[in-house]
């Protein structure tokens, strides 16, 4: 009764010279031994109660990386449900409407716990009790998402206010990445969480939140699907037809404006290591460190340095003297950035894009 859905579509530019659009962040290993698309799948793998009877999970992702889903989910042993496969990415809330029709291709309308590929959580048992939790009102017809208290003004992210209520929180508002001096304001208020990008449904609730907010996007994804072609564990909507639906997030898209509506959602607080790995400073953030607040991976030698990561993939590469630097050699690529600006690696690869 209980689908994880796993999103795995995206291009995590902001990781670049490592992350590439042939081989993204979630599936390269950035903490720990195993990707982030890995360990989203192991997390979701140990969900199960005696109330909740967990399947194998639905990925959905971009065709370009259909084997290395299904190789990197043969190395956790686990193996998928389906692979939804987009010609090309149109962002997340057409992904999760693929999931939803799948879903309910086996005449049953299973919770989705939905989740990206692209975070770490260092606290398993916490985080399966906060999911369940989640499951079991989401079982009952809620919008259940997942919250995490904030402890910086971070500007890409979704910020939640809500009310206590029951064995969770009503959301009374959700704004999805405000500017700098509004994360501020919302900081110093207090009152406000981080949407993680996890939200826990029943699969006919997706469909018709959207329906109702964006119909647009709902009979656009639906008519791509319909027209799918199925291949063992892959599906694959129409390419033509997918490529006309609006490209849109599911916090743009829905969860903007289920406050105060017929779809109200709630929130189950997730406190359990949670960081998600946007940027080279959030892969600092998690590293293990030397007493002087260094990071490494790979070959690298590091003195006389503060706070700084390296991360060497085919040479030995050295640093000395250097303080809150993100060093990362790849055999075509190296980037050199203050840490504090990791964000603009996007502007690099946007930049290079564009001169393509
Ligand atoms: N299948 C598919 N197709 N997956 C996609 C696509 C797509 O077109 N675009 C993105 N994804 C996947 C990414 O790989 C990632 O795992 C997840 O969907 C979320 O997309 P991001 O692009 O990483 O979103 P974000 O980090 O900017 O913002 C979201 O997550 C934040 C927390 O990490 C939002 O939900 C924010 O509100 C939230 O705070
Ligand atoms: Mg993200």
């Amino acid at each position: 009764d209980v689908l994880p859905v796993i999103m795995a579509g995206g291009s995590g530019t902001r990781l670049w010279p490592l992350s590439r659009a042939g081989y993204p962040k979630q599936f390269l290993i950035l903490s720990g031994n195993t990707s982030l698309f890995q360990q989203a799948a192991d997390r979701l793998a140990t969900l199960g109660a005696e109330d909740i009877a967990v399947g194998a999970p639905l990925v959905v992702g971009n065709e370009e990386h259909r084997f290395m889903v299904l190789d990197q989910l043969r190395e956790q042993r686990l193996s998928p449900s389906a692979v939804m496969l987009e010609p090309t990415g149109r962002n997340t809330a057409p992904a999760i409407t693929l999931a939803a029709l799948q879903a309910l291709q086996g005449g049953s309308d299973p919770v989705l716990v939905v989740t990206p590929a692209d975070q770490t959580v260092t606290e398993a048992d916490a985080f399966t009790t906060a999911l369940q939790t989640a499951i079991r009102q989401a079982q009952d017809g809620a919008i259940v998402i997942l919250g995490i208290t904030p402890d910086r003004p971070e500007t890409g992210y979704g910020y939640i206010r809500g009310q206590a209520e029951g064995t969770g929180l009503r959301v009374e508002a959700f704004v999805e990445k405000p500017d700098a001096a509004t994360a501020q304001r919302y900081l110093d208020e207090g009152s406000y969480f981080w949407n993680s990008g996890m939200f826990v449904l029943r699969a006919s609730t997706w469909l018709k939140a959207l329906q109702r907010f964006r119909p647009d996007i709902e009979a656009a994804t639906r008519a791509a699907f319909d027209a799918r072609q199925t291949d063992g564990a892959f599906v694959r909507p129409s390419k033509d037809l997918f490529g006309q639906v609006p490209s849109e997030s599911i916090d743009y898209a829905v969860m903007e404006h289920c406050p105060g509506s017929e779809f109200p959602l709630r929130m189950v607080p997730l406190d359990a290591g949670w960081n998600d790995l946007g940027a080279w400073e959030a892969v600092w953030q998690v590293a293990p460190k030397d007493n002087d607040g260094n990071a490494s991976r790979g070959d690298a030698i590091i003195a006389d340095s503060r706070n700084t990561l390296v991360h060497a993939t085919s040479r030995l590469v050295s640093a000395v003297g250097l303080d809150n630097i993100v060093v990362v050699e790849t055999p075509d690529a190296v980037l050199v950035a203050d840490r504090s600006k990791s964000q603009d690696v996007k502007k690099i690869v946007n930049s290079l894009t564009a001169s393509q």
